[in-house]
This record gives C-alpha cells, structure tokens and sequence, in this order.
C-alpha cells in the first residue's frame, strides 16, 4: 500500500508540441469498465475463467489486488491476460488488510455490492480523489436490502459489515449511473428473491451482458431490470475489446488534425458506451465504423477517423450518459470548432475524478477559450488555442484531453499532475507518439 501511494504522489507532467498530422493504425488497451466486471464475476463465479485483452492498468490492479486479499486464485501467464479461479458460493476469505482501491470509483462502488452480503467485514479505501466522491448513492439501497454500511460522511472509507442477509429489492436509480446498477445487481447475486432496478435512462449495460455471460438469468425489459437470487455465477472466458473511451482521445485528434488518417482496431462499440461518436458526427466528424462483430455479448469495430472540418452544436441531453467519460476531451473538440457548443444535464460531471466541468474550463480560459460555466453543463465557444500551462489536477481523463488539444494550439502546451493516466491508459504517452502527436513526458 505504501508504495502505491508513493507512486500516486509522483507528479508528472506532459509537454504537447502542435503537429499537422495523426495517422497510423492503433488498437488502444482493454476496457476498463468490462476489466473490473470481469474479475469481480469470475472471482464469485465457480471454475476458472480466463481474461484476455484486460486492461493492466492501476484501476484494474486495485480490483485484482482485493480479489487477492480475499485468497482467490489469479494467474497472470503476460499482462493482458489473467485466469481466475472462482471462489464459488462462500468462498470469498476475510481480507487481513483494508482493501485499497486507489482512485477507482468503479471499484469501490461494485465491490460494495459484491461484497455487501458476505460472512465477513470489508474496509474500502482511496486516494485522495476517491476520498471525496459519493458512496451513499450505493450504501443507501444497499441498506434496504439488508446490508449494514458505514460510509465517511457519505464518502469512502467504506466498511462493510459482514453476516448480513440479503433481500431483493425494488429501487428507482434517482441517478442514471451504471455503477449504483451494477453493484445492485451484484448483491442481487447474494440476495434472496428477485431484485428490480428501474433506470432514469439508460447507461451502460456491460454487468447486464456479462452476467448472462457467466450464466446467470436477467430479464431486461426497456429500463427495467430483474434478477432473482441468490444465484452463483458459472466461469467462462471473456475477450475484452478496447476501451471505446481511450479510443476517444484519437478519435478527437484525427478529427483535429490537418492530415492523415488514423485507424482505430477491435473497438469496443457497446451502444451504452458509444455517444461521443453520435455527438462528434453531428460536429461534421468524419469517422468510419469497419469490420463490426460481436464477441462475448459485445459489439466490436474498427474505426477510421479524418481530419475533419466541426462545427458546434447543442448536445442532446440524452446522450449526456451514453457519452458520460467523453466530456473533458469532447469540451476540448468543442473548443477547436466553429461557432458555440452547449452542453447540460451533465451534472454528473461533477463527481468524476475532478469536478471535470470547473477543471477543463479553468484549463480551457488558461488556453484563451471563452467558457461560459453553468451548474450542469458549459457552453463553450469554438475558436483558435493558445499555448499555455494547465493544470489536470490528477484527473486522467483531463490530462488525456489536453493533450489532444496541442493539435489546435499556437504553442505547445505544458500539462501538470499526469501520474494518474496510468489508471486507465497505461503507455499513453507511447500510443500518442505512433499516431503523430508530439508528446513529451517530465518527472
Ligand atoms: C462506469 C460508470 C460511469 C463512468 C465510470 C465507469 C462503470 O460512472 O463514469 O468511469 O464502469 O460502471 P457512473 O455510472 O457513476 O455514471
């Protein structure tokens, strides 16, 4: 744990130097979101489940790292590939430390429904980040299926009271967010009788489609969700896509670009997952879908992205959840394009890794954009960047973002507090390089 936190503290920072072109062919890590549901499935489920395409990176390992604490079985023969043997019914084992979830909201708020209805007590944990984001909106419906949860003024750490019995539940989410669905749905497994969750509109369904993946039975019904428990999950093997919301970030930078034409391989295209590419095509984004399949319950395609000539537009609310990672460098897409773009109901954005909404257009006004703020969203008028420092406040997301935006600068621009992108996309800064950008790391 020290050393985890000793490399958290290790600042970072980026330099990106303006360049005309991004090109080449990439196929960015595996899905964060599917990485995390993986493991946690395979580690209750009973036989042994093998992982390939999984996402090695901090987030995940803090996921992996608690199914290890509770004594079960991970074999790791390369980086990207993990083989579980599932604990089956009971056999999770009391942890003998807190388990330490570093900056995953994703992993924290799943493990509490996983792990809400077990023999034993669990201590969750973050960093500093994690330590402010809220918990409550899981614990509170937790609580009314029989769990008994202590959170830190609504936030982590979290314990977990162990010895509890479970009941279904049924609960209107007050917040459209596949986390507070998830880890119902993951307590539902432990529960007894049938649990109903009713999204405000939907979010992504990956817990949904690999829980059938794993054999267990789920009505679906528009935005109703039904699971009977307690029901024990069976191994499979899972093939993780890449992370559409790392794709992100180049699909932006080819759109910016002045030339080339970038490919992006075997691209995780959930319908959940993928509002960015309905916003961006509305921008005038010239972006091709290739090769589409599905494996293991999920779309999958290879996109081909053009610089390309964007325009502003008024976001559709309803895409806001469909597209909820893609706003930092959606606002940075904005800011390179012509004439104004709105963005609200986009609240959400508040709570991520950084309030997203007050850090980009703090780094945004440093960049000479003009940013109006609004409670639930921003409306940013397009037009030409200056170089600059910005600060991503150890957001991964955000330093990601700016990144892509020396594309459009005058001068490059100096990014602060970048240790974090390590979280989500390990090698960033090389995967920058191939396709043009020129991306240089200090500390
Ligand atoms: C995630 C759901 C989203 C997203 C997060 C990952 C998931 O959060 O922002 O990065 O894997 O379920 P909310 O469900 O809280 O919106």
């Amino acid at each position: 744990m020290a050393g985890r936190s000793a490399a958290r503290t290790h600042v970072r920072s980026y330099i990106a130097t303006p360049v005309r072109s991004v090109a080449g062919r990439l196929r960015v890590p595996g899905d964060k979101s599917i990485s995390h549901r993986a493991l946690m499935l395979a580690g209750v489920a009973r036989g042994r489940s093998r992982i390939s395409g999984f996402l090695d990176s901090e987030d995940c390992l803090a996921t992996l790292g608690a199914l290890r604490a509770m004594r079960v079985r991970v074999e790791r023969p390369d980086a990207t590939t993990v083989i579980v043997d599932g604990a089956g019914a009971d056999g999770l084992q009391a942890p003998d430390h807190d388990l330490d979830m570093g900056n995953a909201g994703t992993a924290m708020r799943l493990y509490m429904g996983l792990l809400a209805g077990q023999r034993f007590t669990t201590r969750l944990v973050g960093d500093a980040s994690l330590s402010r984001r809220p918990m409550e909106r899981v614990a509170a419906p937790l609580r009314s299926m029989g769990a008994r949860i202590d959170t830190t003024a609504g936030r982590p750490p979290v314990t977990l009271h162990g010895g509890m019995h479970l009941h279904g539940i049924r609960y209107e989410l007050p917040v459209a967010s596949a986390q507070v669905k998830s880890a119902l749905l993951l307590a539902a497994l432990f529960a007894e009788g049938c649990t109903e969750i009713i999204e405000p509109a939907p979010t992504r369904d990956h817990t949904e489609r690999m829980l059938r993946g794993f054999g267990v039975e789920l009505q679906l019904e528009d935005r109703r969700t039904r699971l009977v428990g307690p029901v024990l999950p069976t191994a499979c093997d899972v093939v993780v896509p890449a992370d559409f919301s790392s794709a992100a970030f180049f699909l932006v930078a080819g759109c910016l670009a002045e030339e080339g034409a970038l490919r992006l391989d075997h691209v995780g295209m959930n319908p959940t997952r993928i509002g960015l590419l309905e916003i961006l095509r509305s921008m005038g984004a010239r972006i091709e879908v290739m090769n589409a399949y599905t494996s293991g319950g999920e779309p999958i395609a290879d996109l081909v992205v053009h610089p390309s000539d964007l325009r502003g537009i008024e976001v559709p609310r309803e895409l806001v959840p469909l597209a909820i990672d893609e706003f930092p460098v959606l606002f940075v897409a904005a800011a390179c394009a012509r004439g104004e773009t709105l963005v609200t109901g986009a609240e959400e954005l508040r709570v991520k890794e950084s309030d997203r909404i007050a850090v980009m257009a703090d780094g945004l006004r440093a960049l000479g954009a003009v940013v109006d703020v609004l409670p639930d969203g921003m409306r940013i008028q397009g037009g030409a960047l200056q170089g600059g420092s910005v600060d991503s406040r150890g957001d991964h997301r955000v330093a990601m973002a700016f990144a892509v935006a020396s594309l459009r600068a005058a001068a490059p621009i100096h990014i602060d507090d970048t240790a974090n992108v390590s979280t989500s996309f390990p090698g960033f800064v090389a995967y920058a390089r191939r396709a043009g950008l020129a991306l240089e790391e200090r500390g």
